[in-house]
């Protein structure tokens, strides 16, 4: 079986509990899932527990409102305040369970974009040291990280204490979506980059995210970045392991390149995306994400794995992340690492220990469909034209430059 068998739930948005992620590991085992990514902390919330800076959790982790209608269009918000965080104990439960069905929990630290949670605790570390608010807004932020050997100080506590807490071979750092140009923005920044004979964005981002390798690897740890890390500079990158969501071309590069890759394409691996474009659907971010779409699927080979992701700007209850994963994740799993010929039967096979759960699965038949439109944040969306938005997405990625969709 394939090493790395993945799902990634995005706590960060929308925060999920303890038990609903343990409920969640436990239905991932059935379908032989390995690995439960944690994507714990983005511009919208820090959702970890830290007793080294308590403000990460005790600022950071609460946001005053939230942008209740899609990304793309002008923020509206909901006016209600939206918290909660992991604390070490909720850890230790998590990973107890998950390691008695052979699940590895990785976290994710995301750095050095998507750090306005951080940077709403800690302003000091951020361009220009502005006051940051936890953002209720979705998409790309402006916030970045300075490169400066504070920083790293305080990246460096922090990831001791995640290393503490997480037992997994592998420690996430983000590295997306960064807009490292805003870099220019911060006249210390720009003097530095001088004394360092650095003539672009790029070179600081590289250094940037080598000094955080060091730190990973010291702790005993594999470092694992999204796609863009490596797509920036492809020749002069870290060594982390790939996760590449921008399709199959930079994922085959980093291949080409040696380095360890967890495919979770956009397509069809992004399960936050509408399974239909209908309007007995909730709003999603973008979609379809068919069924079928994901039965479809073929991993690259030499691929370490295979991931999916939820995305939780626009999920916000337990049933309709369930909605959203099932049977897309059944699907996933048949098709990368499972047996026999027919989904149906490898699906009924395992549907019993699913259900007993207390799974909600997204039924083929509208008719029997449990219907979650009320549980959605705004009205469902039309849908994109999502051959392009992939297309334009590889473009990106080659071009080592920073997506313009999500
Ligand atoms: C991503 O979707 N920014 C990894």
């Amino acid at each position: 079986m394939m090493r790395w068998r993945g799902a990634m739930l995005d706590i960060s948005r929308h925060y999920f509990d303890a038990d609903f992620i343990k409920k969640t590991i436990s239905s991932l085992a059935i379908f032989d899932y390995n690995t439960v990514h944690l994507h714990l902390t983005d511009d919208q919330g820090w959702r970890l527990e830290s007793k080294v800076f308590p403000l990460l959790h005790e600022v950071g982790s609460i946001r005053k409102h939230s942008q209740n209608n899609h990304g793309q269009l002008e923020a509206t918000f909901d006016g209600i305040e939206h918290s909660g965080y992991l604390t070490h104990e909720d850890v230790q439960k998590i990973i107890r369970h998950a390691t008695s069905l052979g699940i590895q929990v990785v976290p994710e630290i995301n750095i050095p974009g998507h750090t306005g949670a951080l940077l709403a605790a800690y302003p000091q570390f951020g361009i220009n040291q502005k006051h940051v608010e936890v953002s209720g807004r979705w998409g790309i932020s402006d916030y970045l990280l300075r490169p400066f050997p504070e920083t790293f100080e305080f990246l460096e506590k922090v990831f001791q204490e995640v290393a503490q807490l997480f037992p997994s071979e592998y420690i996430h750092v983000g590295g997306d979506e960064s807009l490292i140009n805003n870099w220019l923005l911060d006249p210390e920044v720009v003097a530095w980059m001088k004394s360092q004979g650095f003539t672009t964005t790029k070179e600081i981002f590289i250094f940037f995210m080598k000094e955080v390798e060091i730190i990973i690897n010291n702790l005993g740890k594999k470092m694992v970045t999204w796609d863009d890390a490596f797509a920036f500079d492809p020749e002069h990158a870290t060594q982390a392991a790939v996760m590449s969501w921008r399709g199959a071309a930079i994922a085959q590069i980093a291949l080409d390149y040696g380095r360890e890759v967890i495919q979770g394409p956009v397509f069809p691996t992004y399960f936050d995306y509408s399974q239909e474009v209908s309007s007995a659907e909730p709003l999603a971010i973008g979609g379809p994400v068919t069924f079928d779409d994901v039965l479809a699927f073929t991993p690259l080979p030499g691929a370490t794995g295979v991931q999916f992701q939820l995305w939780s700007e626009y999920i916000q209850s337990p049933i309709h992340a369930e909605y959203m994963m099932w049977p897309r994740a059944a699907a996933l799993a048949f098709r990368c690492w499972g047996d026999g010929d027919s989904f149906e039967d490898y699906f009924d096979q395992r549907r019993a220990k699913l259900e007993a759960l207390g799974v909600t699965i997204r039924d083929p038949d509208p008719l029997k469909r449990v219907d979650i439109t009320h549980l959605g944040i705004g009205e469902y969306n039309r849908g994109f034209d999502t051959a392009h938005m992939m297309q334009a997405l590889e473009k990106s990625a080659i071009a080592g430059e920073v997506a313009e969709f999500n």
